[in-house]
């Protein structure tokens, strides 16, 4: 089963990846966790690039191809040979993260990135996405939070910083994808506490892999 994680800046997924990882460790389910753009030694060189301040001229069109590459390397070499031997992938953001960020707030259209995955990296789309949904002031708060406890590298915030309105298209455009796909995606609210939407992290999952059993 390959699960994947999005939301908005702060939206609590990386917290939220953990917990069910934990989870699924203790009830003896074999699950692996990655993230994009990286998850590869080439994609995390990637993703330095992507991600730096210093890189802020770039153009959508060339943030596409940077985060397809990466997918490219991380589907093939990572997440597919998991997969095959039946272990759960977990992947912290995927195709609908670029669909959010590159098709609607960069404006490049959700056609152009579909088209994008479909010719470079291919079909293998998730099983279940799980969408930490929260007003964007919220999100944007705990991320800067975060960022001041944890002294993380800021030169690598580059979206981060980008202003309000570019992150309610973001969130606009994940939840429009979660309406055309409405089996795909489980829209999660992350206002609660990290064990409240562990909760509902843990049932939906564990509800989707009991339903695969009883498929079998
Ligand atoms: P993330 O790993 O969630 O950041 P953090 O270190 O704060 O947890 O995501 C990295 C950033 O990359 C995030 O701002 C969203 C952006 N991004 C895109 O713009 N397009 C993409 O396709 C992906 C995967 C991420």
């Amino acid at each position: 089963m390959f699960i994947t994680f999005e939301g908005i800046e702060g939206c609590g997924k990386t917290t939220q990846i953990s917990l069910l990882a934990a989870e699924l460790s203790r009830q003896g389910l074999a699950c692996f966790t990655t993230r994009e753009p990286g998850g590869t030694a080439i994609g995390e060189a990637i993703r330095g690039i992507f991600l730096h301040c210093a890189n802020d001229d770039m153009l959508p069109v060339t943030e596409l191809l940077l985060v397809t590459a990466a997918r490219a390397q991380h589907v093939e070499r990572v997440i597919k040979p998991r997969l095959r031997s039946g272990t759960i992938v977990l992947c912290d953001r995927y195709i609908d993260a670029t669909v959010a960020y590159q098709g609607y707030a960069a404006g490049l259209g959700r056609d152009m990135v579909m088209s994008s995955h479909e010719l470079f990296v291919g079909t293998l789309m998730p099983d279940l996405t799980l969408l930490l949904d929260c007003p964007v002031a919220i999100g944007l708060a705990r991320s800067r939070e975060r960022n001041r406890a944890s002294g993380k590298d800021v030169d690598e915030g580059r979206f981060e910083e980008r202003d309000y309105a570019f992150h309610e298209q973001v969130r606009a455009g994940y939840l429009d994808q979660a309406r055309l796909e409405p089996a795909r995606f489980e829209i999660i609210p992350a206002e609660g506490t990290p064990g409240d939407i562990h909760r509902h992290v843990a049932g939906s999952v564990l509800r989707r892999l009991q339903g695969d059993a009883h498929a079998v």
